[in-house]
């Protein structure tokens, strides 16, 4: 793997060709082929498909991440909850290490995991609340908080986040979300490139449809 400066990594599975960027730290995770983590970033609990990235000053929190995914900087998910309905408020009640008032944890802060799909697209400083699940080819606008799920291929905006549209007719992302084109072999994928720059037609589905079926079938 590649890393810049003061990298820290604690039990932890990372392919040989991700990036890690100076100042980050990955915690109990897994991340994929070609996976990035930016600068003064940090995944703890996690784990990030191939190709997946988050750029710089981010934090990923007992999330998983698809393949494909890119999320911007500034952006976090899966962010801790204080219980606000206890008496206090203060993380010493499940922080043992950072205080020592008490032995054992009242609570734990990170329960509900995120689930962020594949080809999803996170805009800058956006937060995404613990126990949220982002559908496949979904996309949240810069600086919106997404408190409930989003539907596959949806885009969302704003805090709240709501709904301004989807990227496709129903029937393109029907046909996207049985292809599941995120599992063909990156090799393969690498040498149609032409096909994902294009705006999906029934006929490049289909196509990539035939092609995934194909490397299947060699595979077996
Ligand atoms: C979400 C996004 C992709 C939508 O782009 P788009 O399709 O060109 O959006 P439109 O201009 O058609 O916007 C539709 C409406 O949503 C609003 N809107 C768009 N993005 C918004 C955002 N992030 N927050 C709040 N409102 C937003 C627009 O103002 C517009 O409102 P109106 O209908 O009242 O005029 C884009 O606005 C965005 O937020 N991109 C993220 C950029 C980023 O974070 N880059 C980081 C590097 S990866």
């Amino acid at each position: 793997m590649n890393k810049g400066e003061n990298v820290e990594v604690i039990d932890s599975a990372i392919d040989e060709t991700a990036n890690l960027g100076g100042c980050s730290t990955i915690i109990h995770s897994n991340l994929g082929e070609m996976c990035i983590v930016g600068k003064f970033s940090k995944v703890a609990y996690s784990s990030m498909g191939p190709l997946s990235y988050i750029s710089d000053y981010s934090v990923v929190i007992n999330s998983v991440i698809g393949k494909f995914s890119s999320i911007s900087w500034g952006v976090t998910i899966g962010p801790e909850e204080h219980d606000y309905k206890r008496l206090t408020n203060h993380s010493f009640l499940y922080s043992l290490k950072a205080f020592t008032l008490t032995p054992h944890k009242h609570y734990s802060p990170f329960e509900k995991e995120c689930i962020i799909g594949n080809d999803v697209w996170i805009g800058c400083n956006s937060t995404i609340l613990r126990g949220v699940t982002i559908g496949d080819g979904a996309v949240v606008g810069a600086n919106s908080l997404v408190n409930k799920n989003v539907e596959p291929y949806t885009i969302v905006v704003g805090s709240p986040a709501k709904v301004i549209k989807h990227r496709f007719t129903s029937e393109i992302i029907t046909a996207l979300l049985e292809l599941k084109w995120w599992d063909i072999p990156v090799s393969v994928i690498s040498e149609h490139t032409e096909l994902f720059a294009a705006e999906p037609t029934m006929e490049i589905i289909e196509t990539l449809k035939k092609l995934k079926s194909t490397v299947i079938n060699k595979n077996q």
